[in-house]
């Protein structure tokens, strides 16, 4: 009931949509956790971030939805504290505002006081988030140029009473989820093609953003691009792809499950999720591959499960991701796959009963598109700060 009552706001709402002159456009983020954000905690170490980190994606991937089944094809976002956040403007008297980047949600969201036109969402873990659906004109400030960016009569959640998980207090979420409401879903035909892309750095690089580009072609120019199919599955909100198996050191270690649609790439999960039995081949082979030498703590600090101390590695494994359809290998560097935490560096993969995921750390240091027209995703390995 609930949910047509949503519905049939947001009929009503693209019913008085009109065409808006605007372009592709590039947006700094701000890591949640670097010195720029408001949520920075400058009493917490490196450590303490990425330990909280992992903790917060264990419950974001716990979260999520276990059906690909078209009952569950609903508005669904996993609530988080999420990793990046996006910086945009909001009416026309336009007012500063910070909304959580999120592959795993459509609508946009920002907390206000209620209007006219009410909706519930609920979410995966039973929180849920009250308002109203409006429009108004959202602009950006773009990094190229600074010139500011308008998109009038953009659809968009007011929350007023949020319960259950949602934070940071005061982030709204920018849901880049593959749904009808998403933001690409309403203005990409306005510049033209439906794409994003984004290149992340971790929260500890103060020296320059990472990037995210509507619009934009930003890997024609790039070698050894890795291009896999989007997956329709539900719910449509996710981006799932196909991996194939993951290679250490040559040795190929293949799921037991299906493949089609096996894994979702995820901006607001930092660490990487396998299901279980994959997970502990994929251990077995990276215990192995870093060899007798080297040998891993027994008793590792939670939630990791995997720890070496650090400087104690002396041949990190060459591990890499086979997507199906791609002719090239995606090469994780070590960045991508271990952590320091404290004195030891931990594998920074997990296993999950639910879905596996391919978190942001895992994207760090590579330009990757969505191509919602080709319904393709592409990896690059790219210099995020020269973006
Ligand atoms: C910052 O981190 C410290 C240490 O974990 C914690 O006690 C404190 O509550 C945090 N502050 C905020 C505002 O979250
Ligand atoms: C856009 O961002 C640039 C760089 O941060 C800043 O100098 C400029 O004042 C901003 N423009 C507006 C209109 O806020
Ligand atoms: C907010 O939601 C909670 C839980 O659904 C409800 O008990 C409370 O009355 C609501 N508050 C307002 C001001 O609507
Ligand atoms: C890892 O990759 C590098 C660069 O491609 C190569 O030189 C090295 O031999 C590889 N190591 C192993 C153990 O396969």
């Amino acid at each position: 009931m609930k949910e047509i009552a949503l519905f049939i706001c947001i009929l009503f709402q693209l019913s008085i949509l009109s065409s808006a002159e605007s372009n592709d456009f590039s947006i700094d983020l701000i890591h949640i956790d670097s010195p720029l954000s408001p949520f920075y905690n400058s009493s917490l170490t490196q450590s303490d971030i990425l330990i909280n980190a992992a903790f917060n994606s264990i419950s974001r991937a716990e979260s999520f939805p276990l059906n690909t089944d078209v009952n569950s094809d609903q508005t669904i976002t996993i609530p988080n504290r999420g990793s990046y956040l996006m910086p945009f403007y909001i009416g026309t008297v336009p007012r500063g505002s910070l909304a959580i980047v999120d592959t795993g949600s459509d609508l946009l969201w920002i907390q206000c006081l209620p209007w006219e036109c009410k909706y519930v969402v609920g979410y995966g873990d039973k929180s849920t988030t009250r308002g109203t659906v409006a429009t108004d004109i959202i602009s950006f400030n773009n990094s190229h140029d600074g010139r500011i960016i308008e998109y009038p009569n953009t659809i968009f959640g007011c929350g007023y009473n949020n319960t259950g998980v949602f934070q940071p207090q005061g982030a709204g979420v920018f849901g880049l989820g593959g749904g009808p409401l998403s933001f690409i879903s309403q203005h990409g035909a306005k510049f033209g093609k439906r794409k994003f892309s984004y290149c992340l750095l971790p929260f500890y690089y103060v020296q320059g953003s990472s990037k995210l580009k509507f619009g934009v072609d930003t890997q024609t120019k790039r070698r050894g691009v890795v291009t896999t199919a989007m997956v329709s599955l539900y719910p449509s909100t996710f981006y799932y792809l196909t991996l194939e198996a993951v290679s250490i050191n040559g040795r190929i270690v293949r799921p037991d499950e299906r493949t089609v649609g096996n894994i979702v790439i995820d901006s607001g999960t930092a660490t990487t999720f396998l299901k279980t039995s994959w997970y502990k081949k994929v251990e077995a082979a990276v215990v192995e591959a870093i060899g007798h030498q080297s040998v891993a703590v027994s008793y590792p600090p939670r939630p990791f499960r995997l720890c070496y101390k650090d400087g104690s590695i002396t041949n990190f494994p060459n591990i890499t991701l086979q997507f199906f359809g791609a002719y090239v290998e995606l090469k994780l560097s070590k960045l991508n796959t271990f952590l320091t935490v404290n004195t030891l560096t931990c594998f920074a993969i997990f296993p999950t009963e639910k879905t596996s995921i391919i978190g942001n750390l895992l994207q760090m240091f590579f330009n990757i598109e969505y191509d919602l027209d080709k319904r393709t995703v592409s990896f690059a390995k790219a210099n995020c700060l020269k973006e």
